[in-house]
């Protein structure tokens, strides 16, 4: 007597969860018949060899011979836990998303990584920390997948292999997996010279965060938020946790690879097991919706920029409290899967060319890292919004839909699906005019600044602050054979601040370069002219 359960798309199907719940009073195979003997098997006599047509056996081993499912190829290593947002209200006249109302509690789960180390890796490496939320609100799946530094590496998606090739491991010896002790990373940050701000971060004491507790989290990007009344804000999205910002000194990073490598895991899992749940305030730096898509002479769309907390303070909108720890980690925390395009409505997207290439990237990924179409059907995935999209079969379809053909209108199944009132609460592209321009591979001028943000946040630093960043550098740069890559380096150390240069380079026993010093900037936009363009240089 297996009762019927019906999917929120109104499909049938025959199978309740608890099926799966390894919960019965005694053993069976995966087709529910009862086992007498699991530990030997069948085989011609007690000395003889196993038989082929021992069932369980083979099913036994094939099912944990496909146990692995591949890691992520960035943002291997991580955990998570379930929590709750409850939004204080502040955010609705800006934005028309139901989960930002007054009170309203929307549960989540949040998954933190490291971005280049394997699944096996230490937590307390150098490296930029993952922080993606997925809202699971009433109209739909929110996902914020961001990280605990406001800016990236580079500007346009397209480079995202490049830089990952550079700093992951190194393909012939597969060392090193920390971030930034090697000459492929500092080559392709030191030649593609946008990716200095991210990297001075890096270096910094965010670079080892104390505790996943401790750590700010940013969306990096500007996006679009509408309100009731279709107006639109630019904002950028921060979370702040209560704990304050920590961070542990290189020498605690260190030991404690060695003593407890997964001392982050453990410390958030202990933390919510113990009570003391982990808090953020979410909060958002809120922009004009101008034509530029500038604040203060920042370019919005450019994600190596941030837009300094005195000119635009950070407004909370919300509380996350995380309060519960995954039940079982390969279900949760490793098959959760996080994608940019799911926005509800009220939040919509901008140009940033890293933030359009990655409404690409993730679900393609996706499709081979859960092995096709239907992974919004996996429990961590599941959207706590009903769900009727016209989709249909594909490897690993759980649904049995029912009913005809679907496409809409279809007059052989129950007339119109869209009911009155659908319209008015459904997602809508905010209809912003896209420039009529020349197709062409180049970017704004504005993004060829790549140092002033860099020294903004050198000078930000305090003595001990600054002394870190230098033995940083000193440590992970000694750490390349190629002189000319430490050299190269120095020089666009050089163009952020001279005393951290100088003392950069008597770290490394190199010459200090001239200040002045030539730098080949391969990053930089062609001028347009040269491309046969004829566009107005912004
Ligand atoms: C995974 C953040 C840029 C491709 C992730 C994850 C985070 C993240 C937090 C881990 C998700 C998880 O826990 O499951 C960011 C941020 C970026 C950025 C903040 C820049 C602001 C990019 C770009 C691309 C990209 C430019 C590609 C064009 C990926 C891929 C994964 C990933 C393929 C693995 C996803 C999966 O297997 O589920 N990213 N990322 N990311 N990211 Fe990004």
């Amino acid at each position: 007597g297996t009762p019927e359960t019906r999917t929120p798309t109104g499909a049938v199907t025959g199978c309740p969860a608890s099926a799966f719940g390894q919960q019965g009073a005694f053993l069976t195979t995966a087709n529910g018949a009862r086992l007498r003997d699991s530990d030997h098997s069948l085989k011609a006599g007690p000395r003889g060899p196993i038989l082929l047509q021992d069932h369980h056996f083979r099913e036994k081993i094939t099912h944990f011979d496909h146990e692995r499912i591949p890691e992520r190829v960035v943002h291997a290593r991580g955990t998570g836990a379930h929590g709750v947002f409850t939004a204080y209200g502040t955010g609705a006249a800006i934005c028309r998303a139901g989960f930002l109302k007054k009170g309203r509690e929307t549960p989540v789960f949040v998954r933190f990584s490291t971005v280049l180390g394997s699944r096996g890796s230490a937590d307390t490496v150098r490296d930029t920390r993952g922080f993606a939320t997925k809202f699971y609100t009433d109209e739909g799946t929110f996902d914020l997948v961001g990280n605990n530094i406001p800016v990236f590496f580079i500007q346009d998606a397209i480079k995202f292999p490049d830089i990952i090739h550079a700093g992951k491991p190194h393909p012939d010896r597969e060392i090193p997996q920390a971030q930034s002790a090697h000459d492929t990373f500092w080559d392709f940050v030191s030649l593609h010279t946008e990716a200095q701000h991210h990297t001075i971060w890096n270096m910094s004491d965010r670079g080892i965060p104390r505790s996943y507790r401790t750590m700010e989290g940013f969306g990096v990007h500007t996006f679009r938020l509408v309100n009731d009344a279709g107006e639109t804000v630019l904002v950028k999205f921060h979370w702040k946790p209560k704990l304050g910002v920590h961070s542990l000194t290189w020498e605690e990073a260190q030991l404690i690879s060695g003593v407890d490598p997964d001392f982050h895991r453990r410390d958030l899992y202990d933390a919510i097991e113990a009570g003391a749940f982990p808090e953020w305030e979410l909060g958002l730096q809120v922009f004009p919706d101008n034509p530029e898509e500038t604040f203060a002479g920042i370019d919005l769309l450019d994600p190596t920029k941030i837009v300094p907390e005195e000119l635009a303070e950070v407004q909370p909108v919300g509380r996350l409290v995380l309060n519960r720890t995954p039940t079982n980690f390969f279900a949760e925390t490793e098959q959760v899967a996080f994608h940019l395009g799911n926005l509800p409505p009220g939040i919509d997207v901008t140009n940033d060319p890293l933030l359009q290439g990655r409404l690409f990237s993730y679900v393609d990924t996706q499709l081979t890292r859960l092995a096709g179409p239907n992974f919004t059907q996996i429990p961590i995935n599941a959207p706590h919004a009903p769900v009727n999209d016209m989709l249909r079969d594909g490897f690993h379809q759980h649904a049995v839909h029912a009913g005809v053909a679907p496409y809409r209108p279809n007059s052989l199944d129950g007339g119109n699906p869209f009911e009155a009132g659908d319209a008015e609460n459904a997602f809508v592209d905010v209809p912003v005019r896209v420039a009529e321009a020349p197709k062409i591979r180049a970017n704004p001028a504005s993004f060829d600044d790549h140092f002033s943000q860099a020294r903004l946040f050198w000078q930000s630093m305090s003595a001990v602050e600054k002394e870190h960043i230098v033995a940083a550098y000193t440590f992970e740069l000694g750490k390349c054979y190629e002189q000319v890559i430490k050299e190269r380096q120095l020089r666009c150390l050089a163009q952020i601040d001279p005393v951290l240069c100088e003392q950069v380079a008597v770290g490394l026993g190199l010459p200090v370069p001239a200040p002045a010093s030539e730098l080949a900037d391969v990053t930089a936009s062609p001028a347009l002219s040269q491309l046969g363009a004829e566009w107005p240089a912004d």
